[in-house]
Parts: structure tokens; C-alpha cells; sequence
């Protein structure tokens, strides 16, 4: 039996690129898990894949903008489990585009799908959380810690979820719950594909980081005992490229 073994493990965005990759490696370690995304053809095949391994898998769809929708999924988590021992958000939006170029109506989309959604299910869940003395994983970015250009609104974003991690950290480790930030460089996933299809770079999936290399460390994080918490971890690819 391992670390994860019979944990209770929501994972946002888990129909597609990182979040998918979390969600299939904590049901390989015999996790119950939750995938939460939009495209309801994505998210069953995934929790088809997870079935495989995990003693149970509960799919739920909900656009994590949408209040209402978010409000149905956290009465469902309520329902289906007393207690939560992970939830990961790696739901989210990305956009490119420099600040003199780009509306706030794109800003106001990002903050909704990358801040408000995250804070919002978090705080519904906190209950949860702290009854299974819980781990949150934040799925951040690079560009959370240093913002390059053509990126300020993502990045703002991304700095946004760094501060609510940090603060929620030093606010509910004292129940128990712990609080990892993940930063990360490129990943080979759809959105990656999509923002290389808008360069004129070449989309070299194989050179970049791999949604496995990530979802490998967050495990290795979730697996340890209690008496340890990994705050941050920085993950890059190897090979510098573009
Ligand atoms: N890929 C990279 O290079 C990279 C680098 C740094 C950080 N990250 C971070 O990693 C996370 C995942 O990125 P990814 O590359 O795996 O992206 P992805 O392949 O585009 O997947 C994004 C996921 O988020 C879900 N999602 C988006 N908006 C949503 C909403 N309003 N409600 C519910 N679900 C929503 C999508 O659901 P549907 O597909 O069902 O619509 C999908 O499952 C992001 O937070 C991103 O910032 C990625």
C-alpha cells in the first residue's frame, strides 16, 4: 500500500495537459479520484483511463467560472466525500499580448477562470480540507515569479495565485493543511500547442518538460508524511529551446 493509497484527490483541469497527467498518476497510486473539467467527452476518457487503477472515480463537469455550476460541483464533492486529503487546481486560462494591445475584457477572463475561480472553490472546500488534514496543490507558472513581456495579464494572474497560496498557507497549516505552489517553465500540452501554433517557432513537444515530469514531483510532494511540507517547486525543461 502507498502514500496515496484510498486518498480522496480533486484535480481541476483534469480533462486535459498537467491536470489529466496529476489525475491519472494519483489513480495509478490507488487514489480516489475526482477529475473536474468542462469538455465532458475529455473528462470521460480520462476517468475511463483512471478507472483502471483507482477504486473509485467520480467525474465532474462544471465551467469553474460560472457560479452556479461551481456551487453544483462543491454540493456534489459534499455528497460524495466526508473529507478531502488533495485537491490540485490546474484549471485555467492563458493569453498572450502586450499591455498597450490588450483589453480588459481579456483581463477580466483570465482573472475569473485563474484567480477567482481557484479562490472561490477553495474557500467552499476549506471545510473539506481541513477535515482530511489536506493537501492544495496551486499549478503556477514561471511567469508567476517573473513576469517577461507579452505576458503581463497571465502573469498578473499568476502572481495573484502565488500571493493567495502563500497567504493560505500560513493560514490553515495550523489545521493541518498543507499548501504547495508548482512554477513551471513550458509543458508539452494543449495549450502549449495552441500558444506555439501563434509563433513562428516550431511546436517541438518532445523537447519540452512533459505533463508526467510534472505530475511525478507533485507525487513525489503528496507521498511524503506529515511531518513534511513542500512549499514551492520549480520545474523547467532540460533542453533550452523555442
Ligand atoms: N502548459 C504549460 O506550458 C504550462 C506552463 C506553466 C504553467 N502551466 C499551468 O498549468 C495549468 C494547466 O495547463 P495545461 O497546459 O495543462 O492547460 P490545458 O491543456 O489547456 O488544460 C487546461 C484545463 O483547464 C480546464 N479549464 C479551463 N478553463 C476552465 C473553466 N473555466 N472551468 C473549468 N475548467 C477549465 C480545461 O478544461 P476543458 O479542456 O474541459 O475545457 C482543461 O482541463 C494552468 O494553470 C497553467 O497556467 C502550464
Amino acid at each position: 500500500m502507498g502514500a496515496l493509497t484510498g486518498k480522496v484527490a480533486v484535480v481541476t483541469g483534469a480533462s486535459s495537459g498537467i491536470g489529466r497527467a496529476i489525475a491519472l498518476g494519483l489513480a495509478a497510486e490507488a487514489a480516489a479520484v475526482c477529475p473536474v473539467g468542462r469538455n465532458s467527452e475529455r473528462l470521460s476518457a480520462v476517468a475511463d483511463a483512471a478507472r483502471a487503477t483507482s477504486p473509485r472515480v467520480v467525474p465532474l463537469q462544471a465551467d469553474l467560472t460560472d457560479d452556479a455550476q461551481l456551487d453544483a460541483l462543491v454540493e456534489s464533492l459534499r455528497g460524495e466525500f466526508p473529507a478531502i486529503d488533495v485537491l490540485v487546481l490546474s484549471a485555467g486560462e492563458h493569453a498572450r499580448g502586450t499591455i498597450e494591445d490588450s483589453g480588459v475584457a481579456q483581463l477580466d477572463r483570465l482573472y475569473r477562470s485563474n484567480v477567482r475561480a481557484h479562490y472561490r472553490l477553495l474557500q467552499c472546500l476549506l471545510p473539506l480540507l481541513k477535515a482530511g488534514g489536506g493537501y492544495v496543490v496551486f499549478v503556477n507558472s514561471s511567469v508567476g515569479l517573473n513576469a517577461p513581456r507579452d505576458a503581463g495579464q497571465f502573469a498578473a494572474t499568476q502572481h495573484a495565485v502565488k500571493a493567495l497560496a502563500d497567504s493560505l498557507r500560513q493560514e490553515i497549516n495550523v489545521d493541518g493543511v498543507r499548501v504547495l505552489n508548482v512554477f513551471l517553465g513550458r509543458v508539452a500540452t494543449p495549450r502549449q500547442e495552441k500558444i506555439y501554433s501563434g509563433q513562428e517557432w516550431t511546436y517541438q513537444p518532445e523537447l519540452l518538460l512533459q505533463p508526467e515530469d510534472v505530475a511525478a514531483m507533485v507525487l513525489a510532494a503528496l507521498s511524503l508524511p506529515r511531518t513534511a511540507e513542500v512549499t514551492e517547486l520549480n520545474i523547467r525543461p532540460a533542453i533550452k529551446s523555442y
